[in-house]
Formats: C-alpha cells, structure tokens, sequence
C-alpha cells in the first residue's frame, strides 16, 4: 500500500479564494493538512470572477489547451489555471460563460441561477477529466456537497475507463442543500436514462445531485458524528433520511477542525492586542476596543454577546432576537450581531438596534477582521442553530476563550460541553424554543456575573482544547486507506 495517498479535492469553495461560509475553510484547511502529512492533495474549484484577479495576484499560470467538456449537446471550453497555495497545488477551472458572473450561486443571495444543473455538470465533469490531462492520477477524488455530487456517479459509469482506480468520497457539510433539479437536466450529465429512478438520481421526481454522490460515492461522510446520525432521522435529513438509513453502511461522521494559524489569538493581526491560554490579559483590552469601535457604551461592564452568522433561519437567529431584550433592558448584555442573510432577519435586528442605542450593534454584510475582532472581543457567543453539520464560528470562540451558547445539535453537540457538567466549555440547550433559549441565556449571564472563577475556569478549558486540523486529517486518511483497493 503506498504511504503517500493521491487525493483531489473538488468544491465549489475554497479559501482564500471564494467563501460564503465555512465549507470554503474546510477545503482551504483539509488539504494543507493532508500534504503536511506528507500525502499530495490538490484543489479544483471554479475559476469565479471574483476569483480571477487574487489567483493571478498567486501567480496563475495556464494549460496549454482547454479542456473541452460536453453538456446537453453543447461544448464548453474549460481553461486550466494553476496556482501554489503553501504547498497546495489549486486548479481552477474556467469557463467564462458559466463561472464569470457577479454572483457565485445567484444573482444575489438566496438566489439561484437558473443554469447551475449545467454550471455544476461542467465542473464536476472537468474536474473528472483533469487527471487524463494532468498525467496525475488521484487515488482519491474527494467531492463535496451538492455542486459535485454528480462526480461519484460520474466516475462509477462514465469515467470509470480513465480512472479505473479511483476512489470516490463524498462529505455532506449540510444536507439541507441538494441541487435537485427537473427532469430534463439528465441529459446534462450524459448519464443514462435509467439511471433517472429511485435508487440512483431521482428523488421526487427530480434529479438529486446530493443523492447522487450518496448513492454512488465507495464512501461517505459528513461533518460531525453527531449529525452523522441525525441526517438518517426523518427531523433532520430534509427529505433524504432514507437515503441516509439505506447508505448508513458507508456512512462516517468525522467531526470539522480549524485552522489553528488563521485562528489564534496570540499571532492574530486583526486583533488590537494579542493574548492565549497563558496569557490572557489582553482579552478584556479586545473588548474595550472592540466596544469604542463598535460605539457601545460601557457602563456597568454588562457580558458582551456575540453573534456572527449567515442570518438565515437555519441558524436561529429569530430566538436571538426574540430573547435578548429583557436581558438588554436590564442591564445584563449588550448584543454584537455580525451577519448577512434573510431580509427580514436583519429587519428585525435593526429595530433591536434603534431601540436600544449604545446596546446593540448590528453589522450587515461580509466582514472577515471584524469577525476575528468580536469572537476575540466577546464574552459569550450565541448559537442557536436549529440544525448544525458541524459549526466552525463555536470552536473559534473556544479559542478565543468565548464561551459559546449552543443548541445541542450535530457538530455543536460534538463540540460544547455544558458547564453544569462541571468540566464543561459553554452553555447547552436543546428544544428549540424561547423558554429553553432565554432560560440558558440567564443561567449563563448568571454565571458571568456572580461567579467569575468558575467562568475563567471554563474559558481555560475552551482556550486549552486542541481542534487543529492535524488530527482530523489523519481520521481521513484512515478513511481513504480503509477503501482503497476495495471492490
Ligand atoms: P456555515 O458554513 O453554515 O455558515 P460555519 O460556522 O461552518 O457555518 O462557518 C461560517 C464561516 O463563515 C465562519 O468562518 C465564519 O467566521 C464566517 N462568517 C459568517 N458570517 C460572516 C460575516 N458576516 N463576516 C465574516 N465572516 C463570516
Ligand atoms: C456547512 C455547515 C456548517 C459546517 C460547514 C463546514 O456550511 O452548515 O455547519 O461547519 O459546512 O463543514
């Protein structure tokens, strides 16, 4: 067997160089840890157009001759760009006429294009037909979510010929998003009618790109071990708990890591002053600054709460505002909410914001150091989410020594360890009501006040954990040598 593992990546996201949310920092960080084990990972994603110019700023260089991918009877030309990321090889794929466009899913957000069955087809079959002109055959072809869900079907009865070795592994970062698409787009991926039914890429009547890569990947996994089991429940596998049940045999839940250099509060460059486990003053200077930044004023030294979010449904954003403001009024916290999303949701925070000046600052829009700021500035981090595959935004906050408020769900509930336990890292609840939220909003807001020791030996507990990518990278990779020469 050999010690050194071919494996491509393939995503629709990556850090740095497109993200809009935390699949991009699983794909930027997965990678560099696998090569830092000595294996050699490499990226394919999209050649957006808001990636073009930070890829050239990288160095890109181009292949020779395009590859030339068919869809539905059209022929798309497809350049390939290459790009050294810290030891990382990264292709990426173009195709001006699917890929450069303001918006990377949409037009804008929660918006689709009305073309990303064809988008996603093209990319998925070219990141398919990059080891025959590459020379470079992976063991492994790693896919994931939805927009490569088609590339373990693919590979199993279109590609098998070209890579007749290759192993497939599929990872769920959220059931929730399927790319389930009408009928007809069947004749986008080249693949036989009748493999348009139940058991293979049909699911009500449409072809399910998620169910695709479920079906046909020799491996499965998703972002926690928690959610792992919850998507086989009909409450949360969205319409596929089935489909998960009848896959559970190769079905894995490895549980997310960080990236430990992006996130640290010791080297952090976002941050006014630094500070770590063992030397944890200038965390309290984070929040004075933070606070004057923010325009929040300061008296009485109420807990800082936290919240940086997609502002969508998903991640209980609307028990957030239904809660807090008793706790506003009586001078307990004041409420940071950084976020972009549902319209409505940033409506009601606005008004949150208009009633109680100097209390609560909300943020709208895309703001990478000013995350780094209030997770570092905060004393408590609320995230309610009613489902979570893993959550990367609560182990952030552990790092940084911000106790996270969670909802006992998927990666949160892998992750977060209620202080009642007495070795606990944060604040857990688990209906997902008002009653239950505000109760643990109280009991932790309690704890801050009255019990400081208890608090900073918790905030140890978090800052001390180890979540790096290291470990995880190394959970994968017995995964990979698990299938490697089966069937
Ligand atoms: P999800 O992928 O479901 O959005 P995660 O917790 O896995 O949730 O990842 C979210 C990622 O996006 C984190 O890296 C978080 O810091 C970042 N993020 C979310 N909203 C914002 C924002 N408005 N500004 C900056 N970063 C954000
Ligand atoms: C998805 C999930 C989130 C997870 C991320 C990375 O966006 O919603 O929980 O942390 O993928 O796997």
């Amino acid at each position: 067997m050999p010690t050194s593992l071919r494996i491509l990546h393939v995503a629709s996201e990556m850090v740095p160089f497109i993200k809009t949310g935390g699949l991009a920092d699983v794909v930027g960080a997965l990678p560099k840890a696998l090569n830092g084990l000595g294996h050699d990972a490499r990226v394919a994603i999209p050649l957006y157009r808001s990636v073009r110019r930070k890829a050239e700023a990288l160095g890109l260089t181009w292949s020779e001759h395009p590859l030339v991918i068919e869809a539905g009877g059209v022929d798309h030309r497809v350049g390939v760009g290459t790009v050294e990321l810290d030891g990382t090889t990264v292709y990426l794929l173009a195709c001006d006429e699917l890929f450069d466009r303001d918006g990377i899913y949409g037009p804008s957000a929660g918006m689709d294009y009305d073309d990303n069955a064809r988008r996603y087809a093209v990319f998925s079959k070219a990141a398919l037909a990059l080891p025959g002109m590459l020379g470079w055959v992976p063991h492994f072809i790693h896919a994931h979510d939805w927009q490569t869900g088609l590339i373990p079907a693919l590979r199993e009865r279109g590609f098998q010929r070209t890579l007749p070795a290759t192993r497939t592994v599929f990872t769920i970062h959220n059931i929730a998003y399927q790319g389930a698409f009408w009928h007809f787009d069947m004749k986008l991926t080249g693949l036989d009618w009748s493999l348009f039914n139940p058991l293979h890429l049909e699911h009500y009547g449409r072809l399910n790109c998620l169910k695709a890569g479920v079906v046909f990947a020799d491996r499965v996994t998703t972002v926690s071990r928690r959610y792992a089991e919850e998507i086989q429940l009909p409450e949360f596998g969205s319409g596929l708990d089935g489909v998960m049940r009848a896959n559970a045999f190769k079905l894995r839940g490895i549980t997310n890591g960080i990236d430990t250099a992006e996130w640290n509060p010791w080297t952090d460059e976002a941050l006014p002053t630094r500070f770590d486990l063992r030397r944890p003053g200038g965390k309290r200077a984070c929040k004075e600054e933070l606070r004057t930044e923010l325009g929040l004023v300061a008296a009485g030294q109420p807990a800082l709460v936290a919240v940086v979010s997609r502002l969508v449904e998903q991640k209980g954003i609307d028990l957030v505002v239904a809660a807090v403001e008793p706790y506003i009024l009586a001078g307990r916290m004041q409420l940071v909410v950084l976020g972009s999303g549902d319209t409505h949701l940033e409506h009601r925070l606005r008004q949150l914001q208009t009633r109680h000046p100097g209390w609560v600052h909300a943020w709208f829009g895309y703001n990478e150091e000013l995350a780094h700021r209030i997770i570092a500035g905060a004393d408590l981090f609320l995230m309610p989410s009613r489902t979570e595959p893993c959550g990367l935004t609560q182990l952030y906050s552990l790092r940084y020594g911000t106790l996270p408020l969670v909802r006992y769900t998927g990666g949160l509930a892998d992750t977060v360890t209620d202080v009642a336990s007495g070795s606990g890292n944060g604040f857990t609840f688990g209906p997902m009501d008002y009653g239950h939220f505000s109760s643990v909003l109280d009991r932790a807001l309690g704890l801050y006040e009255h019990f400081p020791v208890e608090w900073k030996q918790a905030m140890k507990r978090a800052m001390g954990a180890d979540h790096s990518w290291e470990q995880v990278a190394a959970e994968y990779v017995e995964m990979y040598r698990e299938i490697m020469f089966v069937g």
